[in-house]
Parts: C-alpha cells; structure tokens; sequence
C-alpha cells in the first residue's frame, strides 16, 4: 500500500528512447511509494525516435523485469487521458537540473489545467544521473563515445546495433 493512499497509481511518462540509468533510478525510487507505477511509453513518431515505440517499451520490460508492480504501457494523445484511463491519480517526472524546470513547470500547471485530479509529483534525480540524457547518450555512442554505466547492458547493446547498423548502410 503506497503511503498517500490506498492502492495509489502513479504514470511515468516519457519518450523514453532509450532508457537510461537516470529513468532507471527514478523507476526504482518512485516504486517504493507507489502500489503501481505504470511506465508510459508516448509514440510520438513526430520526433523521429531512434527506437520505434514498440523497441522502447520492450527496452523497458526487460530493465524493469524485477519489479512486480511496474508496468509497461504506450500512449498516443494527451498524457492526462492516459494516466485517468489507467486510473492514475499521480504524475511523475524527473528534474535534474534548473534548466528542467520551465518546461515541467509547464507541462504540470497545463496537465493540472486539463485534469485537476491528477497530481504532478517531481523527483530529484541523483547527483550520479543528473548530467545522463537519452539524447547526449544517442550522441556520445554515435560519435563513438564509452556509454557504459550511463544505460543498462541491453540499451547499451541494442544502441551499439543501431549505430553500427547505420554506420554500414
Ligand atoms: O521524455 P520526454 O520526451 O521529456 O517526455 C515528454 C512527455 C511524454 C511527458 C510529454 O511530451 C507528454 O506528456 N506528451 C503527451 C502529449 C500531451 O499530453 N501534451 C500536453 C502536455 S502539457
């Protein structure tokens, strides 16, 4: 039972392309006072994801594979109908650094607007992710960079795949 209420359910939404170490310590933390976390994978074809959405959540259900009350889910559309349609009474997201607050400030007050039920929570991110996005992460591996430690083995695999891939075609 999660300590705010009974049976409370919570949505992580994001991109998610790739996980990274930094989404995996926040799954980790943000489990423990939850009874379900559900991870909401957003489509979103029109960011051009390295990974297609199915890719992602298949990521993540192999990483999250030993929590049992951690889920996998994709979304399209507004992520409020997603976390009311899974009855989802909370919304989290990550901060790492100042310059991540504007834009969840906003997305949070606009989610609040369009379903007041639905409260945003913001986690820290450790001091040891706090630099670790999936995008510098995308760069660093494509420009030939060590990853290692920054996402877990099997992102890490399927990353050095895509860009070796790439690399020969
Ligand atoms: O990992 P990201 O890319 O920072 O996640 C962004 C995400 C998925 C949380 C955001 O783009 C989102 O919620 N998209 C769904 C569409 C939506 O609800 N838009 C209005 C939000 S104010």
């Amino acid at each position: 039972m999660g300590l705010l209420s009974t049976n409370l359910i919570a949505v992580y939404p994001g991109s998610f392309d790739p996980i990274t170490n930094g989404h995996l310590d926040l799954i980790a933390r943000s489990a423990r006072f939850v009874d379900r976390l559900i991870l909401g994978v957003l489509q979103n074809e029109a960011k051009q994801p390295l990974f297609t959405v199915e890719e992602r959540a298949d990521m993540l259900r192999e990483v999250v594979r030993g929590y049992d009350n951690v889920e996998v889910d994709t979304f399209n559309g507004l992520l409020v109908e997603f976390a009311a349609a899974r009855k989802a009474s909370l919304i989290v997201r990550g901060i790492r650094a100042i310059s991540d607050y504007e834009y969840e400030l906003q997305m949070a007050l606009m989610n609040r607007r369009l379903r007041p039920e639905i409260e945003t929570v913001f986690m820290m991110a450790s001091e040891a992710h706090s630099f670790v996005s999936s995008r510098l992460v995308k760069e660093v591996i494509r420009l030939g960079g060590n990853i290692s430690g920054l996402v877990p083995p099997v992102v890490e695999a399927a990353l050095k795949e895509r860009f070796l891939a790439k690399a020969m075609s």
